[in-house]
């Protein structure tokens, strides 16, 4: 079938900066994609070119069969797009703010596409008080419905939980992985590696961007970490003797906060892993930090 999305050498330019340097991406229709990099990766910008809101300087986007930018109102119609940062319409009541959007991507009939997104929100006992009396968590739940008020087939979510409380993100994971197994195509940006865990089917990390690698969480997990890491804690000497030990048997070795993690353990020779490591099963966290170098949320 027709990739939902496809990026071939797309490149865009601040100035002096490389937001996107030649992406090349894929997204099947029907899967949650997981955009997963650091800050500044080129994420957002990502995004954006796929709304229409920034021009690619250089290469080709096609977004559910509309070549971009000169398809790109047609393209938009089909998609439901959930900003980074909270955008809603504080002096108007829950309710209004749905409506203002309906009218907006021309749904027929709004009373009902109303009451469904108040339904998926969790907010119809809220719907005439005012955005800027709802919760945190409210707010996210509004602002993901606002973006379905159409239905569309694909959905951008740009770091849907970045900055909640651990609590109100679980409950936006049930709901994005609700709308997942409803069959919507889901591209979504994180940096936190547990998100792309829970949620992505498929998993992209991008940085500088590019993207670097790709696959299903456990396919990068064997690829690029093998099976087992040991973490290791103490002074830090002791630490860069067992690192220096660790690198010269072959393996990889990153940085875990006040840890080292050996990465690919289970091939370590011995006393190239000290007895006092806590072995544990490698991790997409252990992909990240290779292959980024930066450390992990
Ligand atoms: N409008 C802009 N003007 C100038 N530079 C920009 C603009 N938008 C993005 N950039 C730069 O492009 C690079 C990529 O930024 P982008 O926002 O796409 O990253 P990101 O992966 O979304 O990061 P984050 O995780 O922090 O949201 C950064 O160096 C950023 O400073
Ligand atoms: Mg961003």
């Amino acid at each position: 079938m027709e990739a939902a999305i496809q990026l071939r050498g797309v490149e865009k330019r601040f100035g002096e900066i490389v937001a996107v340097d030649g992406l090349d991406l894929d997204v099947p229709p029907g899967i949650c994609l997981g955009l997963l990099g650091p800050n500044g990766a080129g994420k957002s910008t990502t995004m954006r070119l796929l709304t229409g809101q920034a021009i690619a300087d250089a290469g080709e986007l096609t977004v559910l069969g509309h070549q971009l930018p000169g398809d790109s109102k047609a393209a938009r119609a089909k998609m439901g797009v959930v900003p980074q940062l909270d955008n809603l319409d504080v002096d108007v009541t829950v309710e209004d703010n749905l409506r203002v959007f309906a009218r907006l991507y021309r749904v027929k009939d709004i009373g009902p596409a109303v009451d469904r997104a108040l339904d998926l929100a969790r907010l119809q006992d809220r719907r005439k008080d005012a955005v800027d009396e709802l919760s945190g968590g409210m707010r996210r739940r509004l602002l993901l419905a606002r973006g379905l008020i159409h239905q569309p087939p694909l959905l951008l979510l740009d770091e849907p939980t970045v900055g909640l409380d651990p609590q109100i993100r679980t409950e936006l994971w049930t709901l994005i992985d609700g709308l997942r197994s409803e069959g919507v195509t889901i591209l979504m940006s994180t940096h936190y590696i547990e998100e792309a865990q829970r949620l992505a089917d498929e998993v992209a990390v991008m940085t500088k961007g590019k993207i670097i690698a790709r696959g299903r969480p456990n396919e990068l997990i064997a690829e690029h970490a093998g099976r087992e890491t040991a973490e290791l804690y103490g002074p830090p000497e002791f630490l860069r003797d067992a690192r220096l030990r660790a690198e010269g048997e072959g393996l990889k070795v990153r940085p875990a906060g006040p840890a080292i993690a050996i990465v690919g353990s289970e091939n370590a020779g011995n006393g190239a892993v000290p007895d006092e490591a806590i072995r544990r099963a490698a991790s997409l966290e252990d992909v990240f930090v290779l292959l980024t170098g930066e450390e992990a949320e």
